[in-house]
């Protein structure tokens, strides 16, 4: 298949990431360009430093479909929540005001819908029939419902309350950091976590992506689970990936789905 490629950036709690990706193969093209995410993750400064890692990016890619992705529920190009970043987001337009800013259209998506649309389009979910449920552990929990392959959007998992707690708040890699739990630890409330979506939608595979997946051999043989569960092949790389991929399978500036 002939080379296409499109770029990707995921905003994330911590870091902000982009690079060029190869979409026939999956690749990335260019090195991951990574820098912090602003503190207080206000949208001016989380679109200021969006732009500059675009600039970074387009001295080697000008004119490619870019595909943002977002820790938040992205309902017709407006973020409708904010667990790790500023409450302004919610209600915003944050589609237009990325587009204004950057002076191009965008693709624009939740960052783990966008994970999991890599994961069924280039890794562990691909070809893989049934329900795939993909759940990104890092600063958050972001969930993806994947049904024969195609995607239900904003599914939210994270925010499951478990034991009167919201589940992120417990079992994302962040918690385990804070807390310094060790991996066994941890894994016990991934177990409960796990357990519970299991019991709720009865998958035929878990995919596990964030950072923290490329260190699954430390926590996923604790897990006693009916379902298969497996790391994502790619990773943290997951949400570049699959923002590129959106940006240019479903096109960029596309009126939003009513
Ligand atoms: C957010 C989700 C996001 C996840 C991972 C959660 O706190 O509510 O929208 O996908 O974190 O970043």
């Amino acid at each position: 298949m002939a080379a296409q490629h499109a770029i990707g950036i995921d905003i994330g709690g911590t870091g902000i990431k982009g690079a060029v990706v190869d979409l026939s193969t999956g690749e990335l093209v260019t090195d991951r360009i990574k820098l912090s995410t602003p503190k207080g993750g206000e949208p001016e400064d989380i679109v200021a430093t969006a732009t500059e890692l675009l600039a970074k990016l387009e001295k080697h890619a000008d004119g490619l479909a870019i595909g943002v992705c977002f820790p938040a529920v992205v309902k017709n190009g407006r973020t409708m929540s904010a667990a790790n970043v500023s409450k302004k987001w919610i209600g915003l337009e944050a589609e237009k005001l990325f587009e204004e800013q950057l002076g191009r259209d965008i693709h624009f998506v939740n960052d783990a819908d966008a994970a999991g649309y890599a994961e069924a389009r280039f890794g562990a979910a691909k070809d893989v029939p049934g329900v795939v449920l993909l759940t990104t552990l890092g600063t958050g929990i972001g969930s993806a419902l994947i049904n024969d392959g195609v995607l239900v959007p904003n599914t939210e998992l994270g925010h499951l309350e478990l034991n009167g707690h919201d589940a992120e708040s417990k079992a994302a890699y962040s918690a385990m950091e804070r807390e310094e739990l060790d991996w066994k630890h941890w894994a016990k409330r991934l177990q409960k976590y796990y357990s519970h979506l299991e019991m709720l939608f009865t998958p035929d595979l878990f995919v596990v992506g964030g950072g923290v997946s490329k260190n699954y051999e430390e926590f996923l043989p604790f897990l006693e689970l009916n379902t298969k569960i497996v790391p994502a092949v790619h990773r943290n790389n997951a949400g570049i990936l699959g923002a590129a991929a959106l940006a240019v399978d479903l096109g960029v500036g596309a009126a939003p789905a009513k």
